[in-house]
């Protein structure tokens, strides 16, 4: 990561240099352009002033000698030869015609006698005629030269130096950037890895509100609860244990006493051993219900349409025997037709665990089933006459392990969690009415078609 981002300045910098070259290469060409434009103008000008001093046959000298000035000023030697070659006039004569002290002070400015280099020559017009030839070479005027160079070097310093402060600039930007940058990154690492070692309680510090901060968010929210996981299943693990050794001592010295002869009701001591070996198969029924719950966290939804008209007396129905060995009545009070897409399984594991509280908990009456829709939810309600729950236990009764009463020999005090669980996988709702001696309705209100 963070030598991504540094490669990625880094391409950023090297197409500036890039672009950076370009662009004075451009200025340097623009430069002789300007530069070799002024000097075919002058040449221009100096040719067309030649030639306008060509009149009926005969050149007029004053007029030529002011153009050879004029040209020597702009740094040009000149040499003006007739059609059969002779020198007319030139910068050399010019100069030589020139009082002395005039001639020193002109040959400091140009340089005429050290001036070397090939002539370049045109042919000169007048109406359509070859009248002549110009003959023309720059002046080594050093000055000219130097300031050249000096605005060339300039440049290119001025360019190299301002690429220099950009580049160092945005390379130490590019560096400290990535390093800010993949600093989260490098902590979530670290703090996965703690995870990795079974060390659940790591958190990352996030202040950030970009997707780094929301990552860390998910990661801290996974961690705590991958904590509460673990937590859980300790407990769970020592409950079970717990739960185990009760009917299990108790079966080794019922069995123990029937072996010695110790018991003499014989009939007793095996009904003793059956009704904790019932116990255990609860037991294991309870924990299978606690890893279907939990498994159904991670899979999906299998939900299948039904009709609660039908699903719902499906149910009570292979729970009649076992109210009728209590003196109770189950029935479902409502008969209308109610399609609704769930996943049974659940539901059914969910209705199941309420009846079965409501069977354990009720001595007379029984339990009555309504059904029906809210909004855009359909509820199951199912109401008991049972003992009914005190008040200020209600907020405990999802917890795992929570049990009303201790000394009560059935029960895990696994049922509502697991239903809780299942309820929150379906994105649905359970609530709890309850009075003391008068009963308890337990109404769940879930999704009425696929989310
Ligand atoms: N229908 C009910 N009537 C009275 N008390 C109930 C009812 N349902 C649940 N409870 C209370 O809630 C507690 C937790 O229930 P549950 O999680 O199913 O555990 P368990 O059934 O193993 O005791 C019960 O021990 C009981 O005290
Ligand atoms: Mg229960």
């Amino acid at each position: 990561m963070k030598t991504k981002i540094f490669l990625a300045f880094f391409t950023v910098i090297l197409t500036a240099l890039l672009s950076n070259f370009i662009f004075e290469w451009l200025i340097m060409r623009d430069f002789e352009n300007y530069i070799s434009g002024v000097k075919e103008d002058q040449l221009y000008w100096i040719t067309v002033s030649a030639e306008s001093s060509y009149e009926s046959g005969k050149w007029n000298l004053d007029i030529l000698s002011e153009t050879i000035h004029w040209a020597m000023i702009m740094g040009i030697d000149i040499k003006i030869l007739d059609l059969s070659g002779n020198e007319i006039i030139s910068s050399h004569k010019i100069m030589e015609s020139l009082p002395h002290v005039m001639k020193n002070g002109m040959e400091g400015l140009f340089h005429l006698h050290t001036t070397t280099g090939i002539f370049q020559e045109y042919p000169l017009y007048r109406r359509g005629k070859i009248i002549g030839t110009l003959s023309s070479r720059p002046f080594q005027k050093k000055e000219i030269a130097e300031k050249e160079a000096v605005f060339k070097k300039r440049t290119r310093n001025f360019l190299l130096i301002s690429f220099l402060i950009a580049g160092i600039g945005s390379l130490i930007i590019a560096l400290l950037l990535s390093q800010y940058l993949s600093k989260p990154i490098r902590n979530l690492k670290m703090a996965a890895e703690k995870i990795e070692h079974g060390d659940f309680s790591v958190r990352t510090l996030t202040k950030a509100h970009d997707e780094v901060g929301k990552l860390s968010d998910v990661f801290n929210k996974m961690a705590e609860s991958l904590q509460k996981e673990e937590k859980l299943r300790k407990q769970l693990m020592s409950n079970i244990a717990h739960e185990l050794r009760t009917p299990l001592t108790i079966i080794k010295t019922q069995v123990e006493a029937l072996a010695d002869g110790v018991i003499t009701d014989k009939e007793k001591g095996l009904e003793n051993i059956d009704g904790e070996i019932g116990r255990l198969i609860n037991l294991v029924k309870g924990i299978e219900d606690v890893t279907i719950a939990e498994a159904s966290f991670f899979s999906r939804l299998e939900e299948t349409e039904i009709n609660l008209k039908e699903f719902l007396p499906g149910v009570t129905a292979e729970l009649l025997p076992l109210f009728r060995d209590k003196n109770l009545h189950i029935e479902v009070l409502d008969d209308k037709d109610l399609f609704v897409t769930v996943d049974v399984e659940k539901l059914e594991i969910i209705i199941r665990n309420i009846i079965a509280n409501s069977l354990k908990f009720t001595e007379k009456g029984g339990v009555s089933i309504h059904y029906g829709i809210d909004i855009n939810r359909f509820f199951i309600e199912i109401r008991d006459t049972g003992k009914g729950i005190p008040e200020n236990k209600i907020p405990f009764i999802f917890n795992r392990f929570y049990r009303g009463d201790k000394t009560d020999s059935h029960g895990l005090g696994l049922g509502l969690a697991i239903v809780k669980e299942l309820i929150n996988v379906m994105h649905g709702e359970i609530q709890v009415k309850s009075m003391v001696g008068e009963g308890t309705s337990f109404s769940i209100f879930l999704p009425l078609s696929k989310r």
